[in-house]
């Protein structure tokens, strides 16, 4: 990522002056005519909580309605997991035409868990980079059209507190794949004082955390780099959105109209848009495709290439002997991990079983125990009716013959012992 590809071409020693006109300083002429010809694309996503005016801010951008979330509402955006959604408009400016295609993520820092809300951007990104590399590797090849995601703009919330955990984490796992610019959304929310203090804590924050945000470099002609660093330093920008035109003295402005005053959207002074809009669209657009081109995307070729290059090298047979005594080592070592690991599965598969076969024969048991005590009982009843029958019987039929059994086996007693 860090090697940006600043090389400049290797000029021979000898510089010749001509001695007429050959041409070729129409050339910068022929590109421009052919650029213009072909025109250009630009895919700019934005992500961020919703309601933190992603719609508005693009729209006010690019000076019309190219992106409107309208036919779903604001409140049937609210989705308990990431979507992304991609707008598509021609933009024509001076003969120049522009695709512009907006990537919205809605559903994005919305839920309750926003455990892993950055994987669909990370999906989406990645998609469109396997989708270019396909159709590089075709044997035909055919003019490509450039989906890839040039630009992200991130709105932070102004909450006036740095950033928050999901702030830092998708740019920590977004800022290799795409050029992120960060953006403090609804900045007239604070006063200039907050905002400084708020610009300050999150740059302070994206250095801690080692983030890498687009940092747009100054090959901007002399006279113009006063300028270009003053915009810099602006990063991150805060802005405001608005699609409503005012009137002030005379003069029409895009603002937000409050009972005090006017939070003018074109005026540095109210915020940073201007700044914004003109290094990301007048200066810096072709540089944004160019680092998406020569390091983003040439990041992930690599990554890409690089898996398939490795399986093929260990396919072939012309191994060096070093490298192919560690890859063996490594993959003993695999071995040996897989085997324990299946035999610690064996194991625990069989302490399973036995519990469970435990646990069984202590159910039988006890459904046995029930049963012999039922049994008992029923026995135990059983019996104490017989006897209470036998009693009743007893008590009969002494009353029927006027003797008490207890009396005559006594006095039979007695006879015996005499
Ligand atoms: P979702 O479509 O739900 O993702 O929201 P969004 O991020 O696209 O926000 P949207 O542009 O729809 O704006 C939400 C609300 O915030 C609207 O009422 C806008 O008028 C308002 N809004 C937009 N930009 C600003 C701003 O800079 N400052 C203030 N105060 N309000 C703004």
């Amino acid at each position: 990522v860090n090697k940006i590809d600043k090389e400049k071409p290797v000029l021979p020693r000898i510089t010749k002056e001509l001695d007429g006109y050959v041409g070729f300083a129409n050339f910068p002429n022929q590109v421009y005519r052919k650029a213009i010809k072909k025109g250009f694309e630009f895919t700019l996503m934005v992500v961020g909580e919703s309601g933190l005016g992603k719609s508005t801010l693009i729209n006010s951008l690019f000076l019309s309605e190219v992106y409107s979330a309208d036919h779903m509402g604001p409140s049937h955006r609210i989705k308990k997991t990431v979507q992304v959604e991609t707008s598509k408009c021609l933009l024509k400016e001076n003969g120049v035409n522009l695709v512009l295609t907006v990537v919205d993520t809605p559903g994005f820092g919305d839920a309750v868990d926003n455990s892993n809300c950055w994987q669909p951007i990370i999906d989406y990104i990645e998609s469109r980079y396997e989708e270019y590399l396909n159709a590089e590797s075709r044997v035909n090849r055919k003019p490509i059209s450039d989906t890839r995601v040039h630009c992200c703009l991130y709105f932070i919330a102004p909450s006036g507190h740095g950033l928050k955990p999901l702030d830092v984490e998708f740019m920590q796992r977004l800022h290799d794949k795409v050029n992120i610019i960060p953006i403090i959304a609804k900045a007239d929310t604070m006063v200039p004082e907050e905002i400084a203090y708020f610009k300050k804590q999150i740059l302070s924050e994206i250095a801690q955390h080692k983030i890498k945000i687009y940092d747009f470099p100054d090959f901007i002609n002399e006279e113009d780099l006063k300028v270009h660093k003053s915009l810099r330093d602006r990063v991150p920008f805060a802005v405001v959105g608005s699609n409503m035109v005012l009137e002030i003295d005379g003069k029409k402005v895009r603002g937000r109209k409050y009972p005090w005053g006017i939070a003018q959207v074109d005026n540095l002074e109210h915020c940073d848009f201007i700044a914004l809009r003109d290094m990301m669209i007048k200066t810096h657009l072709q540089d944004l495709k160019d680092v998406t081109n020569n390091i983003l995307y040439e990041n992930y070729r690599c990554r890409k290439l690089g898996g398939v290059e490795f399986t093929k090298q260990q396919r072939s047979l012309n191994k060096n002997p070093l490298a192919q005594m560690e890859e063996e080592k490594r993959e003993h070592a695999m071995k040996m991990k897989k085997m324990e690991a299946e035999m610690e599965q064996v194991f625990e598969s069989k302490v399973k079983e036995k519990k469970l076969k435990l646990k069984e024969s202590e159910v039988d048991l006890q459904r046995r125990h029930e049963q012999m005590k039922k049994q008992l009982d029923a026995q135990i009843k059983e019996l104490e009716e017989k006897r209470q029958q036998l009693e009743a019987e007893k008590l009969q039929w002494e009353q029927a013959n006027g003797v008490s059994l207890d009396e005559l086996r006594r006095k039979s007693l007695e006879r015996d012992s005499l």
